[in-house]
């Protein structure tokens, strides 16, 4: 009933930023599947008998590897597996089921808001009992195993059905498929008042759900449309497609521009919102305004006490280092921890775990908090559309109140991308290396007063992770911090962060690109990215 099979080991399976990440192609290779996810077994302790939650966000090759994976967990002795129909879990949505029925973990099939398709990408990444991804400890002996690997175990046996819920057997081991909404669902009415914003609803607020042809069109269409009673047609693009409809499901202004468009114009909605690929990212906009993830963390934690979830209070708000430190002044005047870690939902975990942040955010599109372990695009909607059934104010009124009260952090990324990747490594290296001169030197007129490269000390397991990005701080509270993205699939992906605080409301209606110039000017003269890059500009302006 189960074989062992011989195989060789792969030298590139290191899982990035959120587990391994490659071209459809390179895992359709023979056994390549099966040599990472036996190295994923083989990098664990315990599992015999436990639970083991099997989802994905939809795209091609998902089907095939759900199989897989069911095969391999039955012949590497777990108990049994839940799988979401049809093989759909949205990332929060897998997170919450780990946690609610105390699975000893999951494999979570996604490559985020990457591009989907036979030639396309695909990725695979475990995550541990607490619902979260897999600390590095762990991904670092994945990707030892990888290397030495010489077998694996499977399954000889047919296919599961992975479309009807209900109960199944396989080589003896329990197959559960689940509804992939309702656990979720059910959660969020325990966050939110869902009465509220029903109301809001009714009484003539309009938005717009944009899914992107990925995987929260199914979550999107039952909690807004059925459980809070928006109109039909306030969801769209809600039918997952192994290709998201050839579109690229980053839900942000160059690929969500249709949705930035109307919420511009007079006669679009209230609020308009998108999630990308598997779910957990999120593109918040109100009508005639865009709000930055830096800032939609630092408003959403402003107001989460409004959420019967949060009404207690924060505990305290955590954010990656490139994330603008607008956050940091809620957590100031609210008299909470706050936590600077390393780009990568990971490293949020520990500090949720702790009790010691409830809320986390990032630049890249990211938010959640404590309800489950990693980020969740339809947590910042509804946490939002929360806020504004009880403030009754728009979008617009908020962002700008709160800009009156804490000052507004001016905020833009810049990204380089499908780079030469000696070029990047150069650039990034020859930064590296002057960055003990840079202090107190004036570039473009701005004095800089502090420049390294971020080191995390993790204060609950203590441990450091080194190398996380240059940052060079300016008089004045500005910055810029450059680094190398972990998620990329093709060549090297450089981004440029720029910041600049403004304490003064008179000027927070200047544009973003403008408003950051003369740090634009310093971060090219400091990093001469044109020159290394060969690109007279970026390729994506967030
Ligand atoms: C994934 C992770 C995020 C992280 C992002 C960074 O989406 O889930 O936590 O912020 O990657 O991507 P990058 O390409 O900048 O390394
Ligand atoms: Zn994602």
């Amino acid at each position: 009933m189960f074989k062992t099979i011989a195989t060789t080991p792969f030298d590139d399976q290191k899982p990035g930023t959120s587990g391994l990440r490659k071209k459809v192609p390179e895992f359709q290779q023979p056994n390549y599947v099966e040599n990472f996810i036996q190295s994923v077994f083989d990098s664990l302790d315990g599992f015999k008998g436990k639970t083991l939650v099997i989802g994905g966000d939809g795209r091609y090759y998902n089907r095939d590897v759900v199989q897989i994976a069911v095969k391999m967990a039955a012949a590497n002795g777990f108990g049994r597996v839940l799988v979401g129909q049809g093989g759909i879990l949205s990332t929060p949505a897998a997170s919450n089921v780990i946690r609610k029925y105390k699975a000893f973990g999951g494999l979570v099939l996604s490559a985020s808001h990457n591009p989907g398709g036979p030639t396309e990408d695909f990725g695979i990444k475990y995550n541990i009992s607490n619902g979260g991804p897999a600390p590095e400890k762990i991904t670092e002996a994945v990707f030892a195993r990888s290397k030495v690997i010489d077998r694996y175990l499977i399954a000889d046996a047919a296919d599961i059905d992975i479309d009807t819920i209900g109960k199944q057997q396989l080589a003896g081991m329990d197959v559960e498929i689940i509804d992939s909404v309702s656990d979720y669902a059910e959660l969020m009415e325990t966050l939110f008042d869902f009465d509220a914003i029903r109301a809001l609803i009714k009484s003539g607020f309009t938005l717009r759900f944009d899914s992107m042809h990925a995987v929260t069109g199914p979550y999107g269409k039952e909690i807004l449309e059925h459980r809070l009673g928006a109109p039909d047609g306030t969801c769209v693009n809600f039918v997952p497609l192994e290709d998201f409809g050839g579109h690229h499901p980053d839900p942000n202004l160059v690929y969500a521009k249709d949705l930035y468009d109307l919420l511009m114009s007079p006669d679009g909605p209230d609020f308009g919102a998108a999630s990308d690929g598997d779910g957990d990212r999120n593109l918040i906009i109100g009508k005639g305004i865009y709000v930055t993830p830096s800032d939609s963390l630092a408003m959403l934690a402003a107001n989460a006490h409004l959420a019967p979830g949060y009404k207690a209070g924060l505990k305290g708000i955590a954010r990656s280092m490139p994330t603008s430190g607008a956050a940091d002044r809620v957590a100031e005047k609210l008299k909470i921890g706050m936590y600077e870690t390393p780009t990568g939902w990971k490293f949020f975990g520990n500090l949720l775990d702790a009790g010691m942040a409830t809320i986390c955010g990032e630049e890249s599109s990211g938010t959640g908090s404590n309800h489950v372990r990693e980020k969740d695009g339809l947590w910042a909607v509804l946490l939002w559309l929360n806020i504004l059934a009880v403030r009754k104010e728009s979008v617009q009124q908020i962002a700008r109140e709160h800009w009156a009260d804490y000052g507004r952090n001016y905020y833009t990324r810049h990204d380089y991308e499908e780079v030469d990747s000696g070029a990047a490594n150069s650039l990034i290296d020859a930064l590296r290396a002057k960055l003990p001169t840079l202090a107190g030197k004036t570039v473009q007129g701005l004095t800089i007063t502090k420049a390294d490269d971020f080191a995390y000390h993790d204060p609950v397991d203590k441990s450091v992770s080194e190398h996380q990005g240059i940052r060079i701080l300016f008089n004045g509270g500005s910055r810029i911090v450059l680094r190398l993205s972990g998620t990329g699939t093709s060549g090297a992906t450089l981004r440029l962060y720029i910041e600049r605080y403004e304490a003064d409301p008179k000027r927070h209606d200047l544009e973003t690109q403008s408003a950051l110039a003369d740090l634009i000017r310093a971060a090219d003269e400091l990093t001469e990215i044109k020159t290394r890059t060969g690109r007279d500009k970026p390729s994506v302006i967030t």
